[in-house]
């Protein structure tokens, strides 16, 4: 496996990967890998012959006052599980490599990033579809995979690539969970032992609406106040939002009447947590109901 830091080498070892015709496949992260990253790495590995993954905190995707410096950084530690699951090239640059001079030209994606953590994050897709686009120019992958984790990421990276007709195609993993149902996150190592208790609310919450989708209910503010209920009985956690949405514009809905998304973002503590849970409405009177 190839650790390599700079954008020239990089292209060097890609043009040998290309010539010798293999597939390339990428997973964009930001390290401090858990199960859920090495389930995309492990997906990418098994369908490109030659897997690469990308480790960069990505500064400019992170607000004035939000945790780029203390976000976790474990390098040794994920080059190891990198290694061990047969990773063919590790990309982890430095920010000045990635971003030499003042970065003046940047990638949005209209009404798909407007809502959720578009709304709650200005400026957070456009730092994420600009280095996600500068990693697919210096990577060149066929496929790029990516977790339903992020599924508003994972809406706007798919618009952006059709609408900019990037020649790759973007591939979506389900979430990994805890055992309890959390979502595996880099943030959850911010949670103190009481904190990461609540922060199954989330999970627990989004169960709860599904249940109640399954019963009859398409009501979503009726369906919201249920989710709310459900959180706001742990004394930590503080609402930043829950919303319903369609799965390809990511736009609030009135009623259950198509595939939607329940999407939720919770502060708890230090950490601000996001899950969703993606649901089909019912169909010739039968549920049909995908986590
Ligand atoms: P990061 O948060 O490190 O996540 C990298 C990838 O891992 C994303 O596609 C994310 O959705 C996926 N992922 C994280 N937790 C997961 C889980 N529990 N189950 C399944 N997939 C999971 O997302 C980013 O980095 C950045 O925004 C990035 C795309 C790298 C651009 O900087």
């Amino acid at each position: 496996m190839d650790i390599v830091e700079t954008i020239a080498n990089t292209r060097d070892l890609i043009a040998q990967t290309r010539a010798a015709g293999k597939t390339i496949g990428l997973t964009p992260t930001m390290g401090a890998l858990h199960e859920g990253h090495l389930s995309l790495v492990r997906r990418c590995r098994k369908e490109c012959d030659f897997s690469v993954v990308s480790i960069f905190v990505n500064p400019t995707q992170f607000g004035p006052g939000e945790d780029f410096d203390s976000y976790p950084r474990t390098f040794d530690t994920d080059c190891a599980a990198c290694r061990d699951l047969g990773v063919d090239l590790i990309f982890a640059p430095a920010p000045e490599e990635m971003y030499p001079r003042e970065n003046l030209t940047w990638l949005d994606v209209d009404t798909i990033g407007d809502h959720l953590c578009g709304a709650a994050r200005p400026g957070f897709f456009r730092g994420v579809c600009t280095v996600v686009t500068k990693l697919f120019n210096v990577i060149q992958p066929d496929i790029a995979y990516f977790g339903e984790k992020d599924a508003q990421q994972l809406a706007v990276i798919t618009r952006m690539v059709a609408d900019l007709n990037l020649p790759l195609e973007i591939r979506g993993c389900p979430i990994v969970r805890e055992s309890d149902g959390l979502a595996m996150s880099s943030r959850n190592q911010y949670l103190d032992p009481e904190q990461r208790r609540q922060a199954v609310c989330l999970f627990q919450a989004l169960r709860h609406a599904q249940q109640l989708i399954e019963n009859g209910q398409t009501d979503t503010t009726a369906l919201i106040d249920a989710i709310k209920t459900i959180i706001e009985k742990q004394p930590q956690a503080r609402i930043d939002y829950i919303s319903i949405v369609d799965r390809n514009l990511m736009q609030p809905l009135v009623k259950i009447d198509r595939p939607v998304r329940i999407a939720l973002a919770v502060h708890l503590g230090p950490a601000r947590l996001i899950d969703n849970i993606a649901i089909d409405p019912p169909i010739n009177n039968k549920h049909s109901i995908r986590q």
